[in-house]
């Protein structure tokens, strides 16, 4: 049984949380109901994305989104593309708060009279009967530009395995594909999957999508909002495919304001390997992001910041990824995101870091005027706050200027104290 609801004469009756997204406007607040919060694509995210897809060639028609859960992804499509919005939710109070989140948007965009959202309609029902939703929206004619699928997935899964995604991915494309508008241009899809799915899992996607849509275009998207963490994998397709590349990874800023990292790659993804090296002073040492590292760009973005060397992996799993090189990395400011840490080895620790040597270290470090150390390896989490509270204590007052860190050199038990580049040397090149 399907229902259509229209965003123009939604209200928030029974709607009961009503919030700010930490990351979007101030003032722009929205509805969520079932628990429907947490699954919600954070506005940042979805504005993000949005503009992408309106830099693409869409036919006529509306964008739908076929699990819309509290609508935050379609009401920024709306925004961004202007065109009528077809959602599609189980849960029919989810339904509800999708309807109010569409009103809330065009309501700060002042678009209440706008085409695009006269016309836009929430179906609360099953979205892999696309025969259901067409019946209930009564728009016969109406074909689909642009298909926005982001599955449910059960909290705390282990497996992450694609049966486990509702509504599941075969069952959408096969119900919707008859539906998409007829034209010379390619289908256009944009499915938003776990960030966890394995490489095997990827290419299991890229089967289902291929018994719809034999040799459809096909771009990777790794999405990260920073402390190494990859916070969503997409699968863009067809006409929003990016003829630049088949792998991209977005950096996403902590203000709305400033713009993301794109780096984008057509190439085959080869995973780095560790290479064995004895530790050495004066060599540079620099821990990288992860989440860049997992989308298997890292090489291509080494090939512009440390160009001509091909450097020394210590570490290319977990969270800090840990390249060893000849020259300082040439940085641009929006580079800096992706670097945890980079200086030079000024000196080789050869002892454990504990209660007992902690003191040892304050003084190598004052040694070389350093002013603070951070702790920048896998520590023993009860050890770390007491030994990086210890060295904060003891060089904060002191004559040191210089900021440095630790790192392990990845054979036998050495310690590698590096210092930073100064202000100065790290100011963005230009
Ligand atoms: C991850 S949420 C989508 C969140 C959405 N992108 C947003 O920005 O709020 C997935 C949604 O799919 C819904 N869902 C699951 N199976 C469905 C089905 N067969 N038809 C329609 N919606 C379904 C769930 O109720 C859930 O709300």
């Amino acid at each position: 049984m399907h229902r259509a609801l229209r965003p123009v004469d939604a209200t928030n009756e029974g709607l009961v949380e009503l919030a700010q997204d930490a990351t979007a406007p101030e003032g722009l607040l929205f509805h969520h109901a079932n628990e429907g919060r947490p699954l919600a694509t954070p506005w940042q995210i979805a504005a993000l994305r949005a503009q992408l897809v309106a830099e693409h060639e869409l036919p006529q028609g509306m964008v739908l989104d076929c699990a819309c859960g509290s609508g935050i992804q379609l009401a920024a499509y709306g925004a961004a593309l202007r065109r009528p919005l077809l959602g599609v939710e189980l849960a029919h109070e989810r339904a509800q708060a999708s309807a109010m989140n569409i009103q809330t948007v065009a309501k700060h965009m002042q678009s209440s009279e706008d085409t695009w959202y006269v016309n836009s309609h929430i179906i609360s029902g099953d979205g892999t009967n696309a025969e259901g939703v067409m019946a209930a929206l009564g728009k016969p004619d109406m074909e689909i530009a642009f298909l926005h699928l982001d599955p449910a997935r059960p909290r705390n899964s282990r497996t992450h395995a694609l049966e486990e995604m509702q509504p599941p991915l075969h069952r959408v494309l096969a119900s919707w594909a008859p539906y998409f508008t007829k034209t010379s241009l390619a289908p256009s899809l944009l499915l938003d999957l776990s960030p966890r799915l394995t490489a095997v899992q990827r290419t299991e996607v890229e089967s289902i999508v291929e018994e719809t849509w034999p040799g459809i275009a096909r771009t990777w998207e790794w999405t990260s909002r920073g402390r190494g963490r990859v916070d969503r994998l997409a699968l863009w397709l067809g006409g929003v495919a990016d003829t630049h590349a088949t792998r991209r990874f977005i950096r996403v800023p902590a203000s709305l304001a400033d713009a993301p990292v794109v780096l984008r790659s057509k190439g085959q993804h080869s995973a780095p390997e560790v290479r064995h090296h004895p530790p050495k002073r004066g060599e540079h040492v620099s821990i990288l992001d992860a989440a860049l590292m997992e989308s298997g760009l890292m090489q291509e973005w080494l090939e512009r910041v440390v160009p001509s060397e091909q450097g020394r992996w210590a570490f290319v799993e977990g969270r800090r990824p840990q390249l060893h090189h000849d020259h300082p990395l040439q940085l641009e400011t929006e580079d800096m995101g992706l670097v945890q840490a980079t200086g030079k080895v000024v000196e080789l620790l050869k002892f454990s870091l504990d209660e007992t040597t902690v003191d040892q270290l304050v003084g190598v470090a004052l040694e070389h005027r350093l002013a603070s150390v951070k702790l920048r390896f896998d520590i023993d989490p009860a050890l770390q706050p007491k030994m990086q509270g210890s060295l904060d204590r003891q060089l904060r007052r002191r004559h040191g200027d210089r900021e440095g860190f630790v790192a392990q050199h990845p054979h036998g038990d050495i310690l590698l104290l590096c210092v930073c580049p100064s202000q100065a040397e790290q100011s963005p090149l230009i």
